[in-house]
């Protein structure tokens, strides 16, 4: 294969602007810029991401990055093949934000305009990294994320389950909230639980006793919300050791959710007769050192290979985007100026939506 394909991309659908020039050459995919600007000290007021604010600030770099990322890939846009854009699913204001800007590339310089889902983005981003073929199996658990998907591929995937509610990397966030620890609330919960005793409080695993794939997490943040109460009414506060066990004991369920529905996920997936089995992760989740190992033991006794992208193609980025442009440049499919910006947009429109998945709106 000696086809080089280069291509931007742009995606803004969340609390990330960013811009990237990718090229496949050599049948092997090579990133030669990503840049990303995050808003967290603009919503950080706000606990939460304020989509007015997000889109205003999309608004306002996206054309910016742009030009960063082809300055830092030293090329100029004529030397593109095509325009990629995350054209949902995320906050509108933000998906809007870049698809009207590379729709304005594309008129300008009369470059194709590709679309891109960003949970494909997401998916894809193993075969960029580790040069997964199909079908593989895909873990995507994040802040706003959380299913099995299987890639058959770039344009065809199954969704075996997903978090009917809140996506973990949320419920981290909320009980580091509760426990009085900064945000984002994962990296915060995992230090605080080092030393902690898993088993002293009895949280549920959710879920577990439904069959198939899909999870929640909205009730853990409930019964640590209880079980705190319960603590300081009864010692008047929480030591540095009681927190230290909540925490441990929240991950600890978090751990045990994630690797049970992967080995029922892994089980539906081996029935495709794989040739090279693998699971692969995305997702600031996926950082965390005791979901990692949880999964890592399961891939071991199912024999899958364990992959996890670097972290900062794991987490929101246009790279992904770019690669994903480029797989679909491969099979033809452009789009035109009618490009929707799409708020929900589901990768497998042939199962049930996910109830309850996306009520907090920021990805679905
Ligand atoms: O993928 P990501 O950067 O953004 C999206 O949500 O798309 O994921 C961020 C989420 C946050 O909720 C953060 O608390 C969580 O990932 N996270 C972690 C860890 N590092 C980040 N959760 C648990 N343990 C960690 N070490
Ligand atoms: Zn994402």
């Amino acid at each position: 294969m000696n086809e080089t394909i280069t291509v931007l991309g742009l995606e803004s659908s969340c609390d990330d602007t960013a811009a990237a020039v990718v090229r496949l050459a050599d049948g092997q995919g090579q990133i030669l810029s990503s840049v990303v600007y995050g808003q967290t000290a603009l919503h950080a007021a706000f606990g939460g991401v304020v989509p007015e604010i997000a889109a205003r600030a999309h608004a306002e770099k996206i054309d910016l990055c742009v030009e960063e990322a082809l300055a830092a890939a030293g090329l100029a846009l004529s030397a593109m093949d095509a325009i990629a854009v995350t054209a949902g699913p995320g906050l509108i204001g933000g998906v809007l934000s870049g698809v009207m800007c590379a729709k304005g590339l594309a008129a300008g310089t009369g470059l194709p305009l590709i679309g891109v889902n960003h949970l494909a983005g997401h998916a894809l981003t193993p075969r960029l990294t580790d040069s997964l073929a199909f079908p593989y199996l895909m873990l995507l658990v994040s802040g706003g994320h959380c299913q099995f998907l299987i890639a058959h591929g770039p344009d065809s995937f199954t969704r075996l389950g997903g978090t009917i509610d809140d996506a973990p990397g949320e419920a981290f966030d909320k009980t580091a909230k509760l426990l009085g620890l900064p945000q984002p609330g994962g990296p915060e919960v995992e230090r605080a639980a080092q030393g902690g005793d898993p088993t002293r409080f009895a949280f549920p695993r959710p879920l577990l006793d439904r069959t198939g794939c899909d999870m929640s997490f909205s009730g853990l943040k409930t019964a640590l919300l209880r079980t705190r109460d319960a603590v300081m009414a009864e010692r008047g506060g929480l030591t540095v050791p009681d927190r230290a066990d909540l925490c441990a004991g929240f991950q600890a369920a978090v751990a045990d959710v994630l690797a049970e529905k992967s080995r029922r996920a892994i089980a539906e997936y081996l029935t495709l007769d794989p040739a090279e089995p693998v699971l692969a992760v995305s997702g600031g989740v996926a950082a965390n050192a005791d979901i990692r190992a949880g999964l890592e033991t399961v891939c071991a006794a199912a024999g899958l290979k364990f992959v996890a992208p670097p972290l900062a193609l794991c987490t929101d980025n246009a790279a992904m985007i770019a690669w994903a442009g480029i797989e679909r440049f491969r099979l033809g499919l452009f789009d035109g100026m009618d490009l929707a910006a799409r708020p929900r947009w589901p990768l497998d429109t042939s199962q049930p939506a996910l109830l309850g998945s996306g009520k907090k709106g920021a990805k679905a």
